[in-house]
């Protein structure tokens, strides 16, 4: 199975997890879950936008990480500041990086936006540096899109 088809039995597994009468923070769960086991990432979660400045801990699965992210600082402020993707080949070389554990070398951060708010992060750290790409961003991003789509 190649990436591509990977992503595609996520995104169909989660489409039907979607279905089950559970609170929101379950199915962010349930999508970390997936992803942590079909791809092998040292950490999954969701950062949670609070008010204009914050972003706090939020559903994950790995370690137990940073809780409170300015935005606008490190990977995941940035994602959520810009309102874009964050594709980082090599965290050590990300201005303003926050080092929540020491093996993760790179990193892809989400943001879910409705209506044009950021209103989450998805933060994926990989332990081996240049892990994501394009395909990673685009289902990421698709992704993100049910989410966003569930909490309305
Ligand atoms: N590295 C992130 C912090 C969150 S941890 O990776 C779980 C950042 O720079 O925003």
């Amino acid at each position: 199975m190649n990436k591509t088809e990977q992503y595609q039995n996520i995104y169909t597994a989660f489409s039907a997890l979607l279905k089950a009468p559970v609170a929101d923070y379950v199915h962010m769960n349930n999508l970390c879950a997936l992803l942590k086991k079909e791809f092998h990432f040292f950490w999954v979660g969701f950062y949670l936008r609070q008010g204009e400045e914050n972003l706090q801990i939020g559903p994950y699965q790995g370690e137990v990480p940073c809780f409170d992210i300015k935005i606008g600082k490190g990977v995941c402020g940035t994602a959520a500041a810009e309102k874009s993707t964050q594709v980082v080949a090599d965290v050590h070389a990300f201005p303003g990086y926050i080092a929540c554990h020491p093996e993760p070398n790179s990193e892809i951060v989400v943001p879910g936006l409705n209506d044009g708010n950021c209103v989450f992060v998805l933060d994926i750290d990989h332990v081996d540096k240049n892990y994501f790409d394009a395909v990673d961003q685009e289902w990421l991003e698709k992704l993100c899109a049910l989410v966003v789509e569930k909490l309305n």
